[in-house]
């Protein structure tokens, strides 16, 4: 009587241990199927044939900074609480001191996306050579007939080398800027703006920094980087392949001082997150809005609300994943970075919410069911 008693306490706790929704902690330790905390750090999300694959910066314990030891580690889930490890989808060459990607190289923010057209997943990352700090500012791509790797190195650029950007006037083409202008003068500000880095890069190619992708319901997939020492953004047109750029690209807010990059289109806009330039250090995002990829971008405002709306509740843009099969659900993706310990950088997940006027923006959290995304 006694062990039967306890038998149907222990099976009425299990029971209800399992409704209990599944809930994601933003700032919390988020462990994957192996009781290991994830680590994927600067990510960003594929959904492919009903799972979402999370790619991101693989960090090792008690190692400083960005500088890549591994390569990219991928996670699988279905339900976006519980995440399956896939392994390392790109790894950096060892023993290779020749190559691109050596390991010890900074290699961070890698996305991936899948071209219909050619079967294949494409990772773009941005990519700095081996001990020469953040001057090299390529992005690097990789591709794979699998979605979890292994991803294969195809090359790294700095793109649109010899290519104007859209709508950069004539007059401007042949403008000689000096080289002796006092940073954040207004004369300075001005010669920005005409395009003093984009002269400066023309032959090479433009800076690349941190960076995004977007895929377009035509099926058109954009890069979008931070250019021109991080003052400008650049968002360029991928190829058809999604593996090299066809030379279309336009330049957004130059001055504006915007990295972090994520985007995302909600009722025929296009929106995008953005963080300014303080190195690991959180600073207030901002979101711009557009009526196409390559358009007119504005900034609204910080979408951040409440507590630490000005330091992005401790974190920066990484991606902002739309929740599959819904209308008006996203989730926006960010990173608090510990760059004393890497590895321990958390990951901020926010549910984004709108407003009367249909305008994104973000609350904190301290615990929610991506449930509530069912009911949209
Ligand atoms: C901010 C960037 O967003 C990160 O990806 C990283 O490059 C750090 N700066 C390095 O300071």
């Amino acid at each position: 009587m006694k062990s039967n008693l306890i038998c149907l306490v222990a099976f009425v706790l299990f029971a209800s241990f399992n409704n209990q929704p599944k809930t994601i902690k933003p700032g919390e330790i988020w462990p994957d199927n192996n009781g290991v905390l994830i680590n994927a750090h600067g990510g960003g999300i594929l959904f492919h044939e009903g799972k979402y694959y999370w790619f991101g910066e693989h960090k090792i314990e008690g190692k400083k900074g960005n500088q890549a030891w591994v390569g990219v580690h991928c996670y699988s889930s279905k339900n976006l609480t519980d995440w399956k490890d896939e392994g390392i989808a790109l790894e950096v060459v060892k023993n290779n001191p020749e190559s691109e990607i050596t390991e010890g190289c900074v290699l961070e923010r890698p996305k991936v996306i899948y071209n219909q057209k050619t079967g294949k997943f494409v990772m773009w990352f941005h990519l700095e050579l081996k001990d020469q700090g953040y001057n090299a500012a390529k992005t690097g791509v990789a591709v794979s007939d699998k979605v979890t790797g292994p991803y294969t190195f195809l090359n790294a650029v700095n793109p649109n080398a010899g290519i104007w950007p859209l709508d950069y006037p004539d007059e401007l083409k042949s403008k000689s800027f000096s080289d002796t202008l006092k940073g954040w003068s207004d004369e300075w500000k001005k010669a920005v703006k005409d395009g003093m880095f984009v002269h400066r890069d023309f032959k090479k190619g433009q800076m690349a920094r941190d960076m995004t992708l977007f895929v377009d319901e035509d099926g058109t997939a954009y890069h979008i980087h931070a250019s021109e020492e991080n003052l400008t953004l650049h968002i360029s047109e991928l190829n058809d392949k999604y593996t090299g750029f066809t030379g279309k690209y336009i330049r957004v807010l130059p001055t504006g001082h915007n990295e972090a990059p994520a985007i995302f289109k909600h009722n025929g806009k296009y929106y995008m997150i953005t963080s300014g330039c303080t190195g690991w250090d959180p600073n207030a995002a901002r979101l711009l809005v557009s009526d196409s990829v390559m358009g007119n971008w504005e900034y609204i405002e910080n979408p951040c609300f409440g507590d630490d709306k000005e330091l992005t509740f401790h974190s920066q843009s990484t991606y902002i994943l739309p929740v599959e099969g819904k209308k008006n659900a996203f989730i926006f993706m960010a990173d608090r970075w510990k760059p004393e310990n890497a590895i321990d950088g958390r990951y901020i997940w926010l549910p984004v919410k709108f407003n009367e006027n249909g305008i994104p923006y973000l609350e904190w959290m301290d615990e929610w069911d991506p449930g509530i995304f069912d009911k949209m």
